[in-house]
């Protein structure tokens, strides 16, 4: 009974003007770490700290999972399942981490688990790749999946403020934790797109193959050249196919900075919104929007779930194949450095001639071709240069990268980061 669990028995309380489904779902009863008032009406006697009288309980036929957190989450969510009761959660990080586990089990107990509020808050986007899109083959998915971080990069790219202090300001107004490492590193993000990523290609996928990295070094510099040179900064989430065909079927999965073009239709979601892109073959491009967190949007996602389970059959060990899961092999993740990707980097290099010559000449020779290079500013003769890449290999670009940081001119390079 936190906020999302408040969230969903204020639905569940009234179900007025909802699907008359609604009607059929009881509270039974509302686990919670302390007896004491709570905004809702519920009977007292519904409440309970002993979370293994809930998922041992007779009665119960479907557990709502909204602890968070590793442990014990799992435990028992396992346990839960192994009782026979289907389980509803929002829990990201146990799916990513142990959904191969929990699915196996919940399959050999024909029970569903469902997860439409692991991602994307309110945005129904589990149900969609698992069904209506299914029928695609799907080419990528990609996103802004962290609201957090969404919310601290517009106020960046709005204010020209630096990433501490605006994060400082979120934590003081509710919108970042106070310990932020799972939302600013992106591991949040990495979280969701791990289990888009298995829905989108069907396939498992370890989390721990997956590039991560958060939004702490992004400057207010960055962000103004970024916006110069036509780009917003977003944290993106991205699995994809490779454009060209390989041996091997592996798949792309990151999470970092991102340089979006102004007029891609990521660019324009601003604040704690979501967004998820999907690419498919025949449907071409599909984005669903929306409020990526919060107590009625994320409630929402469950009681559909909750709602979906309702409606299907259940017993003897059927499953409804559109909500179970039908993973049967690992998808293999492309290392990072094999990635073919844009790039840009910002580099202060001393104002001497010949300089950039000199650059575009290293690049080429492990042929990087480049997009642009701009001089953005000098100061105290330091030159400040931004150069953008066409699509290359990033292992070529880190290895010209190498030779031209032992350059005598180069003083510095203090950002690297992924255009889309
Ligand atoms: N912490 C997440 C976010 C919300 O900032 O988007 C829950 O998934």
């Amino acid at each position: 009974m936190g906020t999302v669990g408040t969230g969903v028995a204020k639905i569940l309380l009234q179900t007025e003007g909802r699907h008359p489904l609604l009607n059929t779902l009881e509270i039974m009863k509302v686990g919670v770490r302390q007896i004491k008032p709570r905004s809702v009406s519920l009977p007292d006697d519904l409440y309970t700290t002993d979370l293994d009288s809930i998922i041992a309980d007779p009665n119960i036929d479907i557990i709502i999972e909204v602890i968070g957190g590793l442990e014990p989450a799992r435990t028992l969510i396992l346990q839960a399942i192994e009782n026979g009761k289907h389980i509803v959660t929002a829990n990201k990080a146990v799916i990513s981490r142990y959904g191969e586990e929990i699915y196996e089990a919940a399959t050999t107990a024909g029970v569903y688990v469902m997860i439409e509020a692991a991602v994307g808050g309110g945005i129904p986007i589990i149900a969609p790749l698992k069904q209506a899109l299914s029928v695609n083959r799907i080419q990528a998915v990609m996103g802004i999946i962290n609201g957090t971080t969404n919310y601290i990069l517009t106020r960046m790219q709005n204010e020209g403020g630096d990433f501490e202090e605006i994060l400082t300001d979120a934590q003081a107004l509710g919108y970042a934790e106070a310990d932020p490492t799972a939302d600013v590193d992106g591991l949040d993000a990495a979280d969701k797109i791990a289990i888009l990523a298995a829905l989108a290609f069907g396939g498992r996928v370890n989390r721990e193959d997956i590039y991560c990295e958060g939004i702490r070094k992004i400057s207010a510099a960055d962000i103004s050249y970024a916006e110069k040179l036509g780009f917003v900064i977003k944290l993106l989430a991205i699995a994809k196919v490779p454009s060209q065909p390989t041996d091997t079927i592996s798949i792309q999965a990151r999470v970092h900075p991102t340089l979006v073009p102004t007029d891609h239709p990521l660019a324009s979601v601003n604040d704690v919104n979501n967004a998820v892109l999907i690419e498919g073959d025949p449907i071409g491009q599909v984005m669903l929007y929306g409020p990526g967190a919060g107590e009625g949007p994320t409630a929402s996602a469950i009681v559909s779930d909750l709602m979906a389970i309702a409606a299907s059959p259940t017993g003897n060990r059927k499953i409804n194949p559109l909500l179970g899961c039908t993973h049967t092999h690992t998808l293999s993740i492309v290392p990072n450095t094999e990635v073919v990707t844009r790039l840009y980097v910002r580099l202060l290099v001393k104002d001497t001639s010949g300089v950039i010559g000199k650059l575009g000449t290293c690049f080429g020779k492990h042929d990087v071709s480049l997009e642009s290079i701009v001089q953005i500013g000098i100061q105290d003769g330091i030159v400040e240069l931004v150069v953008v890449t066409h699509e290359v290999p990033e292992s070529a670009f880190q290895a010209a990268l190498t030779e031209i940081r032992q350059f005598p001119e180069v003083n510095e390079i203090p950002s690297l980061l992924h255009v889309l």
